[in-house]
């Protein structure tokens, strides 16, 4: 049988990876995406594009006439910086815009509900690492607040009206297409500094650490969670996967290693630490191994490699 989904944000760098997954599957996709950070080249040439905001009244009667099977939603305001220094306009789209698709998919009779939350964001500091889904949960940005809080929704949605709902909570997600001119994405980044012959900026003493997960090996994470039931919940816990490596990986070994990867020879320059930043991050994926035969397929060096030789070609 032919899956319908609609993958929203799949004009972006992890939505594309998904939209792609989803086709090569043989599934009928649609893009929503209003463009504001995503690329139309970005859409894969066999998926229906529809150009529209979360928010829009138009997204809702998408989903509620569209015959859609499953809702993958990757759209999101996702700058930390931005949701501390605007977190009405962040509450606006990550709050307001996912119970704007709710909506529309409960009426739709939507089956399935995929929601791209962040590993990296809704656990506190303190708890050991890799954290666990059921680590303790403490936003410090408006950001992860409003993560945590889709979570909740979605498990309401799950118990008012039937709708069947999971969190896919990343690490930190790399690998082609992803923007390296923003302010996110240090593997982008770094990358392209290398191509400009530009040195390598590492804040603080490089110590802080990341757990670097693939885009291809997330873009697997949603098709088995458009193909797996969840079944039974007692907290938002029991329907989220961490989608990670477990692996912690400091900026200073980040940074050898890609040069060694791709044969640079360039400076590591310091700059000072950045209020905010967290000092460890890591999630366990043992429940997606466990439960969905998941495990990431792409070591750190081969990704690097693949996200360095792709930024070359199309940058
Ligand atoms: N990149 C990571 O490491 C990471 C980690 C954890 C969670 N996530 C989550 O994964 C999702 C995708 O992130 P990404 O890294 O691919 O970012 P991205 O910016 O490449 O993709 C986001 C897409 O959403 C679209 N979009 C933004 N606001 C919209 C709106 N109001 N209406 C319609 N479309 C809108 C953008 O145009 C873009 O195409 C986000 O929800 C993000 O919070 C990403």
């Amino acid at each position: 049988m032919t899956e319908r989904a609609l993958v929203t944000g799949g004009a972006g760098f992890i939505g594309s990876h998904v939209a792609d997954a989803y086709l090569a599957r043989g599934w009928s996709v649609t893009v929503l995406d209003d463009l504001s950070s995503g690329r139309r080249e970005n859409v894969p040439g066999e998926a229906d594009f529809v150009q529209c905001g979360v928010n829009d009244p138009e997204a809702r009667e998408l989903l509620r006439n569209g015959d859609f099977d499953v809702l993958n939603h990757h759209a999101a305001q996702l700058d930390v910086r931005v949701s501390v220094s605007d977190p009405l306009m962040d509450e606006r789209v990550n709050i307001a815009g996912l119970l704007n698709l709710l909506e529309g998919a409960r009426g739709g009779g939507v089956r399935r509900v995929i929601f791209a939350s962040s590993g990296g964001v809704v656990y506190g500091e303190g708890d050991a690492l890799p954290h666990p889904e059921e680590a303790l949960k403490l936003p410090v940005s408006p950001y992860g607040v409003s993560k945590l809080a889709s979570e909740y929704y979605l498990a309401m949605y799950a118990r008012l009206h039937g709708l069947d709902v999971v969190s896919l909570r990343y690490a930190n997600v790399y690998g082609p297409r992803q923007n390296p001119h923003g302010e996110a994405g240090v593997v982008a980044i770094f990358c392209n500094k290398i191509l400009k012959k530009d040195s390598l900026t590492v804040f603080g003493d490089g110590s802080q650490t990341r757990d670097y997960v693939y885009v291809e090996d997330v873009a697997r994470a949603n098709v088995a969670a458009a193909n797996h039931e969840v079944g039974a919940f007692a907290s938002i816990d029991d329907l989220a996967f961490n989608v990670g490596t477990g692996i912690e990986t400091s900026v200073n070994d980040l940074a050898r290693t890609l040069l060694t990867v791709v044969g640079a020879n360039l400076q590591i320059a310091r700059a000072p630490a950045r209020a905010g930043e967290l000092a460890r991050s890591a999630v366990n994926p043992a429940k997606l191994a466990r439960q969905w035969d998941w495990t990431p397929q792409v070591d750190l060096a081969e990704g690097l490699q693949r996200t360095y030789d792709w930024i070359a070609t199309y940058q």
